[in-house]
């Protein structure tokens, strides 16, 4: 048995539960003052508040009288890819959009290429890189989607990648499959005969062979539509898999009111839905999973997160990691532009990188709060408390993290 004892915790912060939090609950966390958290075996087991004798055996972790918070989660990110598309940035400061690079063969189709041409061994490498790069921000567990073969060899290859990776890393990982991400140049002209072969050729065998636990759609002008996001969505259903959907990313043209309809676990981006989708989304207890960094990176306006707040959607938070609109996995620069731009309290933030992006991942019985028996998954951070860790950006201020019991890094002060 392996236990571990963390002692002189200031101020320890976490949501409370396993389910995700909605309007006023989203706000509202436990604090313990002068607290002490003891883990056994890559558990939680207990939390004191005020002063405690460590157990006999453990080892002792000294948090300096800091904030300490759950581990954080990213919902949503595309980890596993090839390339980069840094060649995109002067097309854009020109004034192409994301969707005049996609229509052109650009974007997520120049991605596509890279990954059909690099090895698995390559991209498992460079998807270690990033998530230990995300470990050091604090980051303990993590969604990972496909999405950048679009044929079943490709999209294989990434998913077999995303099982490695589980079998290897102490983060949890949460597998989604994406293949409805782009039609795909096989396919160009002909999305619903792309979606066939989705429903009929694809969604099984990934089934079959378990290797993602959630199916995503990108619901997007030109790319699929209502109604063939909605026939994929279906399918998927029926097959077993949860449901994510890539909604109103650019043009609100349903992907939200699918989602509420659906049933999904959650719906992604939502930067331009209308008060009909949100709506949707109150109704159908979908999880708004927001992406500011893909907001400021797009130069878009941000979700409404106060108006989906106030309309009782529980709201996630996450990177949307991607070599396209996102090329950076920084969580905590997301908790920055989340207090700013989405005008969220620092309470709200917590919640929304923690138990709610927990819940998004259907993770929120294992992580996302400290509490007894959750995974102990915990960041002692270089700031006394959470105003603090949401003013302060552009430097990692995770000082130590604690993943499955294991202590991984520790960070000089920033
Ligand atoms: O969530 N919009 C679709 N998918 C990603 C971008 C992928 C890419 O551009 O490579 C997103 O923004
Ligand atoms: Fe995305």
């Amino acid at each position: 048995m392996t236990s571990l004892y963390i002692r002189n915790i200031g101020l320890l912060a976490t949501p409370e539960g396993d389910a995700p939090h909605a309007g006023k609950r989203q706000g509202m966390l436990r604090f313990a003052r002068n607290a002490a958290v003891y883990c056994e075996d890559g558990r939680i087991v207990r939390i004191w508040e005020g002063e405690h004798s460590a157990p006999p055996a453990a080892k002792i972790i000294d948090a300096g009288g800091a904030l300490v918070t759950p581990g954080l989660c990213d919902c949503h990110t595309h980890l596993v890819f090839g390339g980069w598309r840094q060649h995109e940035v002067p097309l854009k400061l020109r004034g192409a959009s994301y969707l005049e690079i996609l229509r052109s063969g650009g974007g997520i189709l120049d991605t596509v290429r890279h990954t059909r041409a690099a090895s698995e061994d390559a991209l498992y490498g460079r998807a270690s890189v990033f998530l230990d790069g995300m470990l050091r921000l604090g980051v303990t567990s993590v969604e990972i989607k496909s999405g950048y073969g679009l044929d079943l060899g490709t999209e294989r290859k990434q998913l077999r990648v995303i099982h490695r990776l589980r079998q290897t890393r102490t983060q949890e990982l949460v597998p989604t499959f994406l293949g409805a991400h782009a039609v795909p140049p096989e396919y160009e002209g002909d999305a619903d005969g792309y979606v066939e072969t989705l429903c009929e050729s694809v969604l099984p065998v990934v089934m079959e062979e378990q290797l993602a636990e959630y199916c995503d759609v990108f619901c997007e002008t030109g790319v699929f539509d209502v109604p063939q996001s909605r026939r994929i969505l279906q399918k998927a259903k029926a097959l077993g898999f949860g449901l994510k959907i890539h909604a109103d990313e650019i043009d609100a043209i349903g992907g939200a009111v699918l989602a509420g309809e659906m049933d999904a676990v959650s719906a992604e981006h939502l930067i331009a839905t209308d008060e009909g989708g949100m709506d949707a989304l109150a109704h159908g207890g979908v999880i708004a999973a927001l992406l500011p960094a893909t907001s400021f990176y797009l130069n878009k306006s941000y979700a409404q997160a106060r108006k989906m707040i106030e309309k009782e959607i529980p709201v996630a938070v996450a990177s949307d990691f991607n070599p396209g609109s996102c090329p950076s996995y920084n969580l905590q620069l997301c908790m920055n532009l989340a207090y700013l731009n989405y005008r969220m309290t620092p309470e709200e933030i917590l919640t929304a990188v923690t138990l709610n992006a927990a819940c998004a991942m259907g993770r929120g019985g294992l992580c996302g709060t400290v509490e007894p028996n959750k995974r102990a998954d915990l960041v002692i951070w270089n700031c006394e408390d959470l105003e603090l860790l949401c003013y302060r950006f552009g430097s990692n201020l995770a000082k130590t993290v604690i993943c499955q019991g294991k202590v991984i890094c520790s960070e000089k002060p920033a």
